[in-house]
């Protein structure tokens, strides 16, 4: 008997799944007006510049993820929409709030070494001058022993392997888009003086987890509570997060950038709800208290192979709008009289 045919191969993702680096840049920008074109060729030559900066430095595994905002779609590709991607929605709790704020595409950048992200977010921005708007650029390191600057151990409850491909990698449920992604960004400002004035027992039951030893408590309401959600099938829904911090002593900033994949923004969504909005009796997240969330954006991150075959460019894009009507001619001044040109 003719054995059945094979199916089709999982379509290669971007490298979502890469582990956590040293060094990392976020850039978010905006496409200018007829910047689509210029868009469409830097994300086809892409794959090419990391493999160009990342070459001679295997060890330093640079990798970029791009991600493409939802009316950015529209203007880029004449192709289905992933079926998830929407705006980020803004979220309003009694005392906290999750703005939105614009963002067409997304570079996350990853390196073990910040030279190498530099060049690359160098080289990316060179390509797209005149085409994007930058929006927000964040520069991302490792701290310590990969502590926030709340000084807790960030990342430790990310799923690995299978569990991080099944949370982060769309599958059947939206076929044409199987081996995409989405990616949730939020740069976040801390208080860090008020932070620091609490004792660091105060600190671990906000948090959910130990300081020195990192070890999960009992603390109902902590962040770490808040962000474990399960579904109706009783499994918890999980995310993978990329966080980095990032700041200026100099100028006083501290922040956490907070970069989440998943295979819905679904699940993610959910936890801002529970974090701003709350829930009873304990309320919105007190990590809150001491951190605003100054930027959000949500991304559709299309898989590895996207890249290299981009659908068409839809027919009314990258086009500059007609002016409106024949207006009045402007009138040139006349020329004095004498030499003109260079006769
Ligand atoms: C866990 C920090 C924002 C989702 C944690 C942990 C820390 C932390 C220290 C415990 C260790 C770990 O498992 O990673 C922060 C900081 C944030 C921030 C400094 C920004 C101010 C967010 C946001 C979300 C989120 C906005 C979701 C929308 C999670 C999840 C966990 C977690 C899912 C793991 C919970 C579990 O143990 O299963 N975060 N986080 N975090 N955070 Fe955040």
């Amino acid at each position: 008997r003719a054995s059945a045919p094979a199916s089709a191969p999982d379509p290669e993702p971007q490298q979502v799944l890469a582990p956590l680096s040293a060094a990392a840049v976020f850039l978010v920008v905006t496409v200018e007006q007829a910047g689509e074109q210029a868009v469409r060729d830097l994300l086809g030559d892409l794959p090419g510049l990391v493999r160009a900066f990342g070459f001679s430095a295997p060890d330093a595994a640079l990798s970029c993820v791009t991600g493409v905002g939802s009316d950015a779609w529209d203007r880029l590709f004449d192709a289905p929409r992933p079926a998830e991607l929407h705006p980020f929605r803004p979220v309003d709790g009694p005392r906290h709030h999750a703005p939105a704020t614009p963002g067409d595409v997304l570079f996350h950048v990853r390196a073990a070494r910040s030279d190498l992200c530099f060049a690359l977010a160098a080289e990316i921005m060179r390509r797209l001058r005149g085409a994007v708007a930058l929006q927000d650029e964040v520069q991302g390191f490792k701290y310590l022993d990969v502590r926030d600057l709340l000084g807790f151990v960030d990342g430790t409850e990310n799923p690995v392997g299978g569990e991080a491909r099944d949370a982060v990698l769309i599958g059947a449920e939206d076929p044409e888009h199987a081996g995409g992604s989405y990616v949730l960004v939020q740069k976040y400002l801390h208080d860090l003086d008020a932070w620091n004035t609490l004792p660091v027992e105060a600190q671990e039951r906000i948090i959910g987890r130990t300081k020195a030893t990192n070890v999960e408590l009992d603390a109902p309401g902590s962040h770490v509570d808040l962000n474990t959600v399960v579904g109706a099938d009783g499994e918890e829904r999980q995310i993978l997060r990329d966080n980095m911090p990032f700041g200026s002593p100099g100028r006083g900033e501290f922040g956490t950038y907070y970069i989440a994949y998943s295979r819905t923004p679904e699940v993610t969504e959910l936890m801002l709800r529970r974090m701003f909005v709350g829930v009873p009796p304990t309320g919105h997240d007190r990590i809150l208290d001491f951190s605003t969330a100054v930027t959000g954006t949500l991304f559709y991150v299309p898989p590895a192979g996207f890249l290299d075959d981009l659908p068409p460019l839809p027919a009314a894009a990258g086009r500059v709008p007609a002016p409106a009507g024949p207006g009045p001619q402007p009138q040139l001044p006349d020329l004095p009289d004498g030499p003109r040109g260079e006769d």
